[in-house]
């Protein structure tokens, strides 16, 4: 659908008639003729594409962050800052682009944009300026080239040079302007209220009524991965764009606390969230094994949970966590799914014609909480096998309640109720470890393939079970009887 929108790009304001569904890659290479912005995989793995995209974060505030824009449409630009890298190079060379090429850390230069932009954004973030949060920075952006050797001593220097950046926005602004990160003009853009930017509203939503034909769209980073040149006249609804849509918010049922997450939450989002941490805490160290920190940006939980993958991380954990979906149906009809039930079979959804998920509700009431996810690469990598365990302890240390979730041994998640059955009213034990082992070894009827043979992921299963015991009762210092 072709449609007017206003964003910025760089310093310049946009008022574009553009193709909702187009690619942003396409878009920024071909009609604003700014090449900086590559193509690589065009499928979210390269990090070629990477600009940086600013926009109202969950909290309100203004945020950017890195995104793929080979796996972003150009109707979810509408109200949002894009950055690409002549907008960082406007005055020259920056700091960030010194300290690549003091390193030797561009060769054929083809990946250096989105390492630049990625390191860029890692300095206006304001997260803790150490060299592995900036290693971390760059885990969505491949070489092939230089080796990381060199980047990793681009990304020390920096972190050297700017480890007194403030913490306030506005002032860590000023002095990535002054020190030549930023020119001044965009710094000062940057720090200025989301309307002087041209970030506070996107026209999307007066012109986006309920349609049951209109594909929904989270992040984008499946639907373009499988739609790399959508079709015209797609005619998407940008979940993203209704302002309510990435809240995390508590409330009362019935004297119950529970969460509600909107349908726009992104995998950031959920980690980042107070609410989601103080329900399983040290939930957020598990943010790492999904994806990578361009994908996370943007990947949206229901994104993951409708995209039907029968190893879809966070479905696995969310499954755990005991979720429920809210479908929404037009015009204005709804109803809530217990999100196992939600899977039919392979890529089969409980989802009506016209109907999309609206939110997910999580028990608000607090669980211990692991996560274990079993790839062939240690980050930016789908599971061969993955799984979930929720539990809460009674008084007298035996496990008054459990969910337990698996992923990649049936042709959809699953919730493995034996398993969960055998740990409610028990002590934690090697010996439970085992037999926890023992049904998750059985669970499903896991095929053969590229990621695995069936056995091997049965192994994998039993093992994973006993890594959820170790991880959840590291007192009782399981694995010195497990591993022996
Ligand atoms: C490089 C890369 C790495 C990845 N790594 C991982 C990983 O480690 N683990 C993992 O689990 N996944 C991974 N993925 C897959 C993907 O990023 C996730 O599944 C993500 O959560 C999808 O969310 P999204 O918002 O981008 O979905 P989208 O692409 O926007 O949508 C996916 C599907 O869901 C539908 N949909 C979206 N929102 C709704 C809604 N509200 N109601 C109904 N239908 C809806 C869309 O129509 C589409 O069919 C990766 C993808 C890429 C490109
Ligand atoms: S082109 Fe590779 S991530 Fe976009
Ligand atoms: S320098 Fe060539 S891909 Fe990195």
């Amino acid at each position: 659908m072709k449609r007017v929108i206003r964003f910025r790009l760089n310093t310049r304001l946009y008022e574009e008639e553009v193709q909702d569904e187009a690619l942003a890659l396409d878009w920024i290479r071909s009609t604003a003729g700014l090449k900086g912005t590559k193509e690589g995989c065009r499928e979210g793995d390269c990090g070629a594409c990477l600009v940086l995209m600013g926009g109202r974060a969950a909290d309100g505030s203004t945020e950017w962050k890195g995104v793929t824009s080979c796996t972003l449409g150009m109707g979810d630009l509408d109200g949002r800052h894009i950055i690409t890298i002549e907008g960082l190079a406007a005055d020259g060379l920056t700091p960030v682009m010194e300290a690549m090429l003091d390193e030797g850390a561009s060769q054929c230069g083809f990946c250096s944009p989105g390492f630049i932009l990625a390191l860029t954004g890692f300095l206006v973030s304001g997260v803790s300026i150490d060299p592995v949060a900036a290693m971390a920075a760059v885990e969505g952006n491949l070489c092939r080239c230089t080796g990381y050797g060199s980047i990793r001593r681009a990304a020390a220097t920096l972190c050297a040079d700017f480890a007194d950046l403030p913490a306030g926005l506005a002032p860590r602004l000023a002095l990535l302007a002054s020190r030549k990160v930023l020119p001044p003009e965009l710094a000062a853009l940057m720090a200025s209220p989301p309307e002087a930017l041209g970030v506070a509203e996107a026209a999307f939503a007066s012109i986006h009524p309920a349609d049951p034909a209109r594909v929904t769209i989270g992040g984008g980073t499946d639907y373009y991965v499988r739609n790399p040149d959508p079709e015209p006249d797609t005619a998407p609804r940008f979940s993203d764009q209704a302002p309510e849509a990435r809240a995390i918010r508590k409330a009362l049922v019935s004297g119950q606390a529970i969460l509600e997450l909107g349908a726009a939450v992104n995998t950031d989002d959920f980690f980042s969230s107070l609410l989601v941490r103080a329900m399983a805490p040290g939930i957020e160290r598990f943010a790492s094994d999904i994806a990578s920190p361009p994908i996370r940006a943007r990947a949206t939980l229901t994104g993951n949970i409708a995209n039907a993958s029968p190893i879809a991380d966070m479905t696995a954990i969310l499954i755990a966590l005991g979720a429920r979906l809210v479908l929404e149906g037009d015009p204005g009809g709804e109803r809530l799914v217990e999100l196992p039930d939600f899977f039919l079979g392979y890529k089969k959804l409980d989802l009506h014609a016209g109907e999309r998920i609206r939110g997910i509700v999580l028990p608000g009431e607090p669980v211990m909480f692991n996560f274990e996810k079993a790839a062939k690469r240690a980050r930016l990598d789908i599971a061969t096998v993955n799984s979930a365990i929720a539990v809460r302890m009674a008084a007298d240390g035996s496990i008054a309640a459990a969910r337990y979730a698996v992923g990649g041994v049936a042709p959809v998640p699953l919730r493995l109720k034996e398993a969960e059955a055998l740990l409610i009213g028990k002590k934690p034990s090697a010996a439970l470890a085992r037999q926890l082992g023992a049904l998750a070894y059985e669970a499903g009827s896991p095929i053969s393939d590229v990621r695995g043979a069936s056995r091997y992921r049965r192994r994998l299963m039993e093992r994973l079970a006993w890594a959820h015991c170790i991880r959840l009762w590291p007192e009782l210092r399981l694995e010195e009887e497990l591993l022996a």
